[in-house]
């Protein structure tokens, strides 16, 4: 089993469990990182750390980050604003979750180093509300660090300055998308806006420049602030330097693990380090990416996991979620499955999203239900096309993602049931008595 332990970098080895309290991080030199910048280091040289490490934005889109700051800090606006990104969209990943409970004082420092680097004054933590623990863990800890001087007034009797407000709301997979979460802050209906102008141009309350991170890319800041980014960029891929927060499914139904992996590790070692074998679990595919994910054939598990080889193979970082499909999973019927949680979950603003991915859901229901024609399979791929295309947010972007791999790598799965009627694995049950009828949607 591959030994990725020694490159944990925000999880917490078992021998150095408890870092939770203030005193406890401390004592394995928390704070250290916003010390050193604080009394050594410019901003700009922190900037220049993060964009040396290689750090690349762990909320999907795998932009650098500190090329984000960089816009961020040259606006000329007087206030500037962090968001820590701590949602978890997905509700299956559990990453968000794990580090505000396991190590909220390291999310502190990082957005602390954020907000010094960009010249931000305050910063908000947006979580979800159900998350109760999560919730309860960091707001706990801001209250100690405040305490202690480290946010707030003068931190460490420096003329840096920084308060911490932690958010929580309930509002489904779209509660994690930047420009709802921002919106929500505002006070204003959670909607996704038009990009650009992007959060760093135009942000929070009077369009304030403001630099949006998910958690798990500002806990990773206070290692490279502290160790330097040329040892955080030792572990990870040639492109992305450091982990990734992992949630891991042996199965659909099964209790989910969390694992931090390097970046550019293979699929195959993922699972190993897991614990998981493809054999013993009777799997026969890999979903990456969580419910915007795809879905891999065995055969792919070879691919790095890093932004660019998985995007090729079809599937996205996404949520962070690794999952294995029983053997005999339909492709088709799991394809219908994953389109129907997220017709659910679309906000509705734009038509290309709101109604095409109902009605990719709707002709796979009658594939599934053997009242499929091979018209459908060209229709199938106009949506593919238009709904990404015509999205106004990441979310339609990605949304056909399901569909498409499952097309790419198991087209037989869809011309048996067409064709011939009958499910390739025998396991489909009707879900329609009459066919949906789509005309084509491109003139
Ligand atoms: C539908 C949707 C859900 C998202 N959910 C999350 C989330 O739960 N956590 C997160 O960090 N980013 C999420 N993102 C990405 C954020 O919009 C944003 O790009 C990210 O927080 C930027 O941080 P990064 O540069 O550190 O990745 C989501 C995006 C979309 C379109
Ligand atoms: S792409 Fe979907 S989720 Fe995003 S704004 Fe349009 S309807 Fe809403």
């Amino acid at each position: 089993m591959p030994k990725f332990e020694q490159s944990y970098r925000v999880l917490q080895h078992s021998a150095n469990a408890d870092v939770r309290s203030l005193s406890a991080y401390r004592s394995k030199g928390g704070y250290s990182a916003l010390e050193k910048a604080l009394r050594e280091l410019s901003p700009e040289q922190v900037n220049q750390q993060v964009i040396d490490a290689k750090l690349r934005g762990r909320g999907g889109a795998g932009r650098l980050t500190g090329e984000k700051w960089r816009i961020t800090r040259q606006s000329e606006d007087d206030q500037k604003y962090v968001i820590c990104n701590a949602y978890d969209a997905d509700s299956r990943s559990l990453a968000a979750r794990t580090l505000l409970e396991q190590n909220p004082h390291q999310v502190i420092e990082g957005i602390l180093l954020a907000a010094y680097a960009v010249g931000a004054s305050e910063a908000y933590l947006f979580t979800r509300s159900t998350s109760a623990a999560a919730h309860a863990a960091v707001q706990q800890a801001v209250q100690e660090a405040v305490e202690a001087n480290l946010v707030g007034r003068d931190i460490l009797s420096t003329d840096f300055s920084c308060t911490i407000s932690v958010l929580g709301a309930e509002m489904g997979f779209m509660g994690g998308e930047e420009t709802v979460q921002m919106a929500l802050i505002k006070g204003r209906r959670g909607m996704p806006e038009q990009r650009p102008p992007f959060p760093a141009q135009y942000g929070l309350w009077i369009c304030k420049t403001t630099a949006i991170n998910s958690v798990e890319t500002l806990v990773n800041v206070p290692y490279i602030v502290r160790e330097g980014a040329a040892a955080f960029a030792s572990v990870g891929s040639a492109m992305t330097g450091g982990t990734k927060l992992l949630t891991v499914y042996a199965s659909p139904t099964s209790e989910p693990q969390v694992v931090e992996v390097p970046f550019g590790a293979t699929l195959r070692d993922i699972l190993d380090h897991a614990g998981l074998s493809t054999a013993a679990n009777a799997a026969g595919a890999v979903v990456v990416g969580g419910a915007e994910g795809g879905a891999l054939p065995l055969s792919a598990l070879d691919t790095a996991y890093d932004f660019d080889p998985l995007e090729e193979a079809g599937v996205i970082v996404g949520s962070g979620i690794i999952e294995l499909l029983p053997v005999d999973t339909c492709m088709v019927s799991w394809a219908m499955g994953q389109s129907a949680y997220l017709t659910k979950e679309s906000c509705g603003k734009c038509v290309p999203c709101r109604l095409g991915v109902k009605r990719i859901t709707g002709i796979l229901e009658g594939i599934v239900s053997d009242l499929g024609v091979s018209g459908d399979l060209d229709v199938l791929d106009e949506f593919a096309d238009y709904v990404p295309n015509g999205s106004l947010c990441g979310f339609g972007v990605q949304a056909t993602n399901p569909l498409k791999t499952a097309k790419r790598y198991w087209p037989e799965h869809f011309t048996t049931h067409i064709q011939e009627q009958r499910c390739p694995t025998g396991t489909c049950v009707p879900v329609r008595a009459h066919r949906f009828v789509t005309k084509h949607v491109l003139p």
